[in-house]
C-alpha cells in the first residue's frame, strides 16, 4: 500500500495505491499530516461481500462496489455511476489500472479550453495515469492545488494507443467518493430572468443529477453546486464546492449506493455526448473546481471568491475598477436614432455615468427580433452616419463607448444566411426549429469562426471602442454539423464549445484593452468558462430590485460581485411591474458591477439627483463593492443583510434589505461577524431620500425628505458578537428625528470604517 497526499494551506486530499492496481480515495477535508504508515486510513475488506463481484481474487476478495474509489469505469464490479465509459474492443468493459504517478510544482495552461492560471501563485501538480490494457487506452488524471486559495482543480486526458477507433462515452472531470455521514445537496437553478434561485435537497439513496442540455450552461442548473453535511450553516460546519471551467452541456450527479458511499461526478454531460478516438487522438476534459470549507458555506464562497479573482479573471481585469455603464436596451429598445442616443449620453454624463453602451439594433436592418443577425456592419441610415461620428461625439462629452453583439446567431433574414445556409447548426434541407426567430452558426466549422474573428475584428477596430457586450439569445436545437460524418455528430456539442472558446479567445486577446461582458439572454451562460475571457457576465435580464436581490444571493454563494453585472431600471419594473425605490434599485445594484438601464430623458429632477448622490457615492467606495470580500450575515423574515469588507477589515459597507414593511415592527440589530474583533468602528447609514407621495396618504407633502442618518461606534467584539441595534423603523406613519423610513422593498446601507 502507498499513499499519495496533496496539500492546500488548509486542507489535505488523500489517495492510496491499492495492490490490485486500482485508487482508493481516503481522505478529503481539514489539513492532516502526511505518514505513510497510516494503514487505519484504509477501507479493509478481507470477507467476501454475499452477493458481489470480487475484483481480482488474486489480491483478496475486494469488491469496487464497497469502496470509496478514485476514478471509477463500468464493468468490473463498481455498480455506481462511472467517471469514465469508453466503448471499445470489449464493449462496455473497462478496466484502468495504475501505472505511475508524478508530482511537480507550476501547472501547464490549455491551449483550446479555459483554464485556471496559477499566476505565479504556488501550484502544485499530481499526474495519474492509468492503463486500460484492451483498449489501449491511456487516462492521465491530472490534480492541481491552488494552495492559498484551498482550490484543487482537476481534469483528465484520454489517448488512444491502440490500432483500432475507440469511443468515448462519457469522460468526467472529477470524482469524488465519501462515506454518506448525511448531507444536503445545493443547488442553483432557474430560467429566464429567475436565475441563481437556491434549492436545498437531502441525499438520499439514488442518482440526482443537476445539469444542462441546452447547449451552453444555462440558467436551468448552474453548474456550481454545494455538497453540505447536516448542521452545516452559513458560519460552521463542513461542506465541498463544485464547479466546472466550462460553457456548455455539464452535469453533476450525486449517488447515494446501498453501502452508504456518496459520489460525485462533475464534468461534461453524457447526454448526446459520443467522442471518437483514433489511433493517437487525444481528448481532453475541461477543468472542474473543487474547495472544502470547514467555516460553513461562507467560508466556502469566500474560498471560492478568491479562486476566481485570482486565477480565472484574466490578469489585466484583476482588481481593475469597472466602468459604471448606461445601456440604452430598456431605454429605447430597437426605437433609436442618433438624436436620441446623443441625448441620452448627454444626461448620461451629467449624472456622473462614464460608459455608453449602445445594445441590440445597430446593424443590417434590424428593427426588431426577426432580422439581421450576421449582418455586422452599421445601419448608417439608422445612426445618422458611421459608427465613428457617433462614437466620437459620444467620447468628446467625456464617456466611453461600449456596442451589443450577438456573434453566435444568424438570423434567416440576413445577407449571411443567404450566402452560407450550410453555416447553420442543422442539417441543410431539414425543417430546423427557430428561437427568437434566429438559428445557431455551426462554431464547429473553422471557416465560421475565421469569419467571425474577421468580421469583429473589423468592427472593433473601426472606432473607439472600450466594452463588448456579448449577447447569445437562444437554446440548441437540430445539433448537427454539416462538416462532420454521421458517426462524429456526438461530438458537436462539445467541438461547439471550442470554437466559441477559439473565437472569443482570439478576440480578447487581439483587444486587451476591452472590457468584455458576457450575457446569454441575462444569466443563460454564467460561467467560469466565459469567465476566464470576459471579467463579467450579464446576470440577469430581470432588473428588479427584489427579485435581483435572490438572483444575486443565489450567485454570491459561487461567483465574486465583481463577476455579474446589476442595473438600476425604471419603475415600474419591465419584468414585473413593480415598484420599487430608486434607493433600493442602487443599493442592490450597487452590490454587483453598477449601471443603468432606464431611459434619462424621462427622469424628474429629484430622480436625477436620487442617482447623481448614488453614483458619487458608488465612485466614493466603488474598489470595495466591485473587489471586497463578500458576507452573508443574516437572511430570515423577510429581511437580508450582507457585507462587503477589505482584506484588512479596516472598512466595510452593510447592506440591510426588507421585502415587506411589517406593521408595529419588532426592533432590530445587526451582527457583523466577520469585523476585526480589536478594531474601533464607526458605522454611517447612506443618505437616503424619499418622497412623501411614495410612502402613503398621510402626505399630501410631494417634496422629497431625508430620511434620518443613523450613526454607531463600537469596537468589532461587540459589533460581531452583539450587534448594533437600528434606530426604530416607522409606526403609523411617525417621521422623527431619528426614525428609520423603510417601507415595501426598503433598504439601507451602512458604511464602516476603524477609526
Ligand atoms: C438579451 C439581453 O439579455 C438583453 O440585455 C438585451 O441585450 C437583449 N438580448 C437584446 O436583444
Amino acid at each position: 500500500m502507498s499513499f499519495i497526499y496533496l496539500h492546500t494551506k488548509n486542507t489535505t486530499y488523500v489517495l492510496c495505491l491499492m495492490p490490485a492496481g486500482k485508487i482508493e480515495h481516503i481522505y478529503y477535508g481539514r489539513r492532516i499530516k502526511e505518514d505513510d504508515k497510516a494503514l487505519h486510513l484504509i477501507e479493509s475488506q478481507k470477507l467476501e461481500y454475499p452477493h458481489s463481484v470480487v475484483y481480482n481474487k488474486s489480491y483478496g476478495r475486494e469488491t469496487l462496489d464497497t469502496l470509496s474509489l478514485e476514478y471509477s469505469e463500468a464493468g468490473k464490479g463498481d455498480f455506481r455511476e462511472p467517471a469514465i465509459m469508453v466503448y471499445g474492443k470489449l464493449g462496455y468493459v473497462n478496466d484502468f489500472v495504475y501505472q505511475s504517478h508524478r508530482v511537480y510544482e507550476g501547472k501547464a495552461l490549455f491551449c483550446n479550453l479555459p483554464s485556471a492560471n496559477p499566476y505565479n501563485e504556488k501550484c502544485t501538480t499530481l499526474e495519474i495515469t492509468l492503463w486500460d490494457a484492451s483498449n489501449q487506452t491511456e487516462v492521465i488524471l491530472y490534480y492541481h492545488s491552488f494552495y492559498e486559495t484551498d482550490v484543487i482543480t482537476r481534469y483528465v486526458k484520454v489517448t488512444n494507443k491502440g490500432e483500432r477507433s475507440i469511443t468515448l462515452k462519457r469522460v468526467m472531470s472529477l470524482q469524488l467518493d465519501l462515506e454518506d455521514t448525511g448531507y444536503s445537496l445545493v443547488s442553483f437553478q432557474g430560467e429566464w430572468a429567475r436565475e441563481m434561485q437556491m434549492r436545498i435537497q437531502p441525499v438520499i439513496s439514488g442518482v440526482y443529477t443537476i445539469d444542462s442540455k441546452v447547449g451552453v450552461s444555462s440558467s436551468k442548473h448552474n453548474s456550481f453546486v454545494i455538497l453540505k453535511e447536516n448542521g452545516c450553516t452559513e458560519t460552521h460546519g463542513d461542506c465541498y464546492g463544485f464547479n466546472l471551467i466550462y460553457s456548455g452541456n455539464h452535469a453533476e450527479m450525486v449517488e447515494v449506493n446501498s453501502y452508504d458511499k456518496i459520489r460525485v461526478l462533475v464534468g461534461i454531460n453524457p447526454h448526446c455526448f459520443d467522442y471518437v478516438l483514433e489511433k493517437e487522438e487525444s481528448f481532453i476534459s475541461p477543468e472542474a473546481v473543487l474547495t472544502f470549507s470547514p467555516d460553513g458555506m461562507n467560508g466556502l464562497s469566500q474560498k471560492m471568491h478568491q479562486f476566481i479573482k485570482k486565477h480565472i479573471i484574466p490578469k489585466r481585469f484583476q482588481g481593475k475598477e469597472r466602468p459604471i455603464l448606461l445601456n440604452n436596451w430598456e431605454a429605447t429598445y430597437f426605437n433609436f436614432n442618433k438624436e436620441v442616443l446623443l441625448k441620452l449620453a448627454k444626461e448620461a454624463k451629467e449624472v456622473g455615468i462614464e460608459l455608453f453602451v449602445l445594445d441590440d439594433g445597430w446593424f443590417g436592418n434590424r428593427e426588431d427580433d426577426t432580422s439581421s443577425l450576421g449582418d455586422w456592419y452599421v445601419n448608417e441610415k439608422k445612426l445618422g452616419g458611421s459608427l465613428d461620428d457617433l462614437v466620437k461625439a459620444i467620447n468628446e462629452m467625456g464617456l466611453q463607448f461600449g456596442i451589443w453583439v450577438e456573434p453566435e446567431m444568424i438570423s434567416k433574414k440576413s445577407a449571411l444566411y443567404n450566402k452560407h445556409p450550410e453555416w447553420v447548426l442543422g442539417k441543410v434541407g431539414e425543417r430546423l426549429c427557430e428561437g427568437r426567430n434566429q438559428y445557431i452558426l455551426d462554431l464547429t466549422r473553422q471557416d465560421v469562426c475565421d469569419y467571425l474573428v474577421e468580421v469583429l475584428t473589423k468592427l472593433l477596430s473601426s472606432t473607439s471602442i472600450s466594452y463588448v457586450k456579448w449577447d447569445m439569445n437562444r437554446n440548441f436545437s437540430d445539433t448537427y454539423s454539416n462538416l462532420l460524418a454521421p458517426e462524429k455528430q456526438g461530438e458537436v456539442w462539445h467541438r461547439y464549445i471550442l470554437g466559441f472558446y477559439n473565437v472569443v479567445k482570439r478576440l480578447t486577446e487581439g483587444f486587451p484593452h476591452i472590457l468584455f461582458e458576457g450575457c446569454a439572454a441575462g444569466g443563460n451562460r454564467f460561467d467560469l468558462g466565459v469567465l476566464c475571457y470576459m471579467p463579467q457576465i450579464w446576470a440577469s435580464d430581470n432588473t428588479d430590485a427584489h427579485e435581483r436581490m435572490g438572483i444575486q444571493r443565489g450567485l454570491s454563494y459561487g461567483y465574486p460581485q465583481c463577476t455579474y453585472g446589476a442595473h438600476v431600471s425604471t419603475c415600474p419594473n419591465h419584468q414585473t411591474g413593480r415598484y420599487t425605490s430608486m434607493e433600493t434599485r442602487f443599493n442592490v445594484a450597487a452590490f454587483g458591477v453598477l449601471g443603468y438601464e432606464l431611459n434619462l430623458l424621462e427622469l424628474t429632477e429629484i430622480e436625477k439627483k436620487t442617482i447623481k448622490n448614488e453614483i458619487d457615492y458608488y465612485k466614493k467606495h466603488r474598489k470595495l463593492l466591485q473587489f471586497g470580500q463578500f458576507y452573508r450575515l443574516e437572511q430570515r423574515k423577510g429581511k437580508e443583510l450582507y457585507m462587503i469588507a477589505d482584506e484588512s477589515l479596516t472598512e466595510g459597507i452593510i447592506a440591510y434589505y426588507q421585502a415587506l414593511q411589517a406593521p408595529n415592527p419588532n426592533k432590530e440589530k445587526i451582527k457583523t461577524y466577520y469585523l476585526d474583533n480589536n478594531k474601533y468602528y464607526h458605522i454611517v447609514s447612506r443618505e437616503q431620500w424619499i418622497q412623501e407621495k411614495d410612502f402613503g396618504e398621510h402626505s399630501k407633502n410631494l417634496e422629497e425628505r431625508r430620511v434620518a442618518i443613523e450613526r454607531f461606534e463600537a469596537w468589532g467584539d461587540h459589533l460581531n458578537y452583539a450587534g448594533f441595534n437600528l434606530s426604530e423603523q416607522t409606526i403609523h406613519y411617525q417621521p422623527g428625528d431619528t426614525t428609520r423610513i423603510i417601507g415595501d422593498f426598503g433598504s439601507r446601507l451602512y458604511y464602516i470604517s476603524e477609526i
